[in-house]
């Protein structure tokens, strides 16, 4: 989704300088209410802010009625700020230290534990306090073996065998567990595996856990990144999940019981883009290379996952002769390869260049690699103009911690 010309490109890039992320609030607005509709209030969304932090983004996705999930007490931080109240936010951690449980509790934040261990270090500072569960009941799905988050592989969630050491942790404790919840993973794009873990976890807690207030299934709605890819039908995943709740409610002492998720990527990967330009066009050994300035230190998806994005020349076709080209970033390594094999061979110095689906997972992990300066952040408003919405930074922002 190109929402961008060549010349409003053009202008940014002078203005606040190259690599630059733009994202989109119509796009944004669209998806957070596409997810809306689908679960028609019967599951309610917490933003995984995770995939993207930018307290504007943030904002806007609280004012379409979202709450969030966090991971970091600087992700707490940060959801403050945008306006989200202690009670909207729910903190899923992974082996975290005695003093964030802290910081989540003061705030009076629900902490989700994933271990015993977790668990317990929680009711030695919170005896008697609430507590939710994130269980791992063996289907994960996801883009790569890196980013599934349940199945017999990953460090994630307790597994279901140790049910009877949950429940004397939390009578030791004197524990009010409130919720479960689970994450099977990032990016799927049928919604028939987080069907199944729905369905295996509330088995779970059907068959362990009467009184909870509220059980949550967790994100991982994918979105198409490569041309042609069939979308994730929402629609479908909420059709298939409503037959599932009913049964679980009818048999569950606390029919008030509510349903929640936590998608990231969905809601705002579609709305980025990031705009960068080519810097220099070479051959190497027969291989020809579009040098640009966005190296992996701005999007680090397809060197750490092989993941991919489209790229495009902004105003020309740029196929060129119709040659394949590997489109290169600046950082000093040779696995910094943004894209392989793609028609762009008519590429040119000082040509825009675009690449799709950036708002999820790009600015959040894009780092400081090399002493490169991560960039600006704008948003086209949906009056159309655009807004700096986060200042790239500074060489004396590289030095401010020294
Ligand atoms: N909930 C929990 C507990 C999570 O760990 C995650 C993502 C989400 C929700 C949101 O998942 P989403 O709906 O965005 O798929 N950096 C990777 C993705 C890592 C996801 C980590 N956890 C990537 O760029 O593909």
């Amino acid at each position: 989704m190109i929402f961008l010309n060549h010349d409003e490109a053009a202008e940014l890039t002078a203005e606040y300088g190259s690599p630059i992320y733009v994202y989109s609030e119509e796009i944004l607005r669209d998806r957070c209410r596409a997810l809306l509709e689908a679960f028609q209030g019967r599951v309610a969304p917490s933003f995984s802010i995770k995939a993207n932090s930018n307290l504007t983004l943030l904002k806007i996705i609280r004012e379409e009625g979202f709450g969030a999930d966090a991971m970091s007490p600087g992700e707490i931080f940060i959801l403050e700020k945008a306006g989200f109240q202690s009670d909207e936010i729910f903190y899923i951690g992974n082996n975290v230290s005695t003093d964030e449980l802290r910081y989540c509790i003061d705030r009076g934040i629900l902490v989700s534990v994933d271990s015993i261990s977790q668990l317990e270090k929680l009711g030695r500072i919170n005896r008697g306090g609430r507590v939710a569960i994130r269980f791992n009941t063996g289907i994960g799905a996801g883009h790569c073996d890196k980013v599934v988050t349940a199945g017999h592989k990953t460090k994630f969630g307790v597994d279901p065998a140790f049910c009877r050491e949950v429940k004397e942790a939390l009578s030791r404790y004197d524990m009010k567990l409130v919720g479960v919840n689970q994450h099977i993973g990032s990016l799927f794009l049928s919604p028939e595996p987080y069907l199944r873990a729905a369905e295996g976890l509330l088995d779970l807690v059907a068959e362990n856990f009467p009184g909870l207030d509220f059980v949550d299934f967790g994100g991982g709605f994918g979105v198409p990144y490569r041309p042609g890819e069939e979308p994730l039908e929402l629609a479908a995943l909420a059709e298939g999940l409503f037959p599932i709740l009913d049964a679980f409610t009818a048999r569950y002492d606390n029919k008030y019981v509510h349903f929640k998720c936590e998608p990231g990527r969905y809601i705002c990967a579609e709305c980025g883009l990031l705009v960068g330009k080519v810097r220099a066009v070479k051959e190497n050994y027969g291989e020809l290379y579009i040098g640009t300035d966005i190296g992996f230190n701005v999007l680090m998806r397809p060197v750490l996952y092989d993941s991919y994005h489209e790229v495009a020349l902004l105003g020309k076709d740029g196929a060129g002769d119709g040659r394949l080209a590997t489109v290169v970033g600046n950082i000093c390594e040779s696995g910094d390869i943004l894209a392989k094999d793609r028609a762009l061979a008519g590429a040119k110095e000082g040509d825009l260049l675009v690449v799709g689906n950036a708002g999820a997972y790009g600015y959040s992990m894009a780092s400081n690699y090399n002493s490169r300066l991560r960039p600006a952040e704008l948003l086209k408003t949906r009056q159309g103009d655009f807004r700096l919405i986060r200042a790239s930074d500074t060489l004396e922002s590289l030095t401010q911690n020294f």
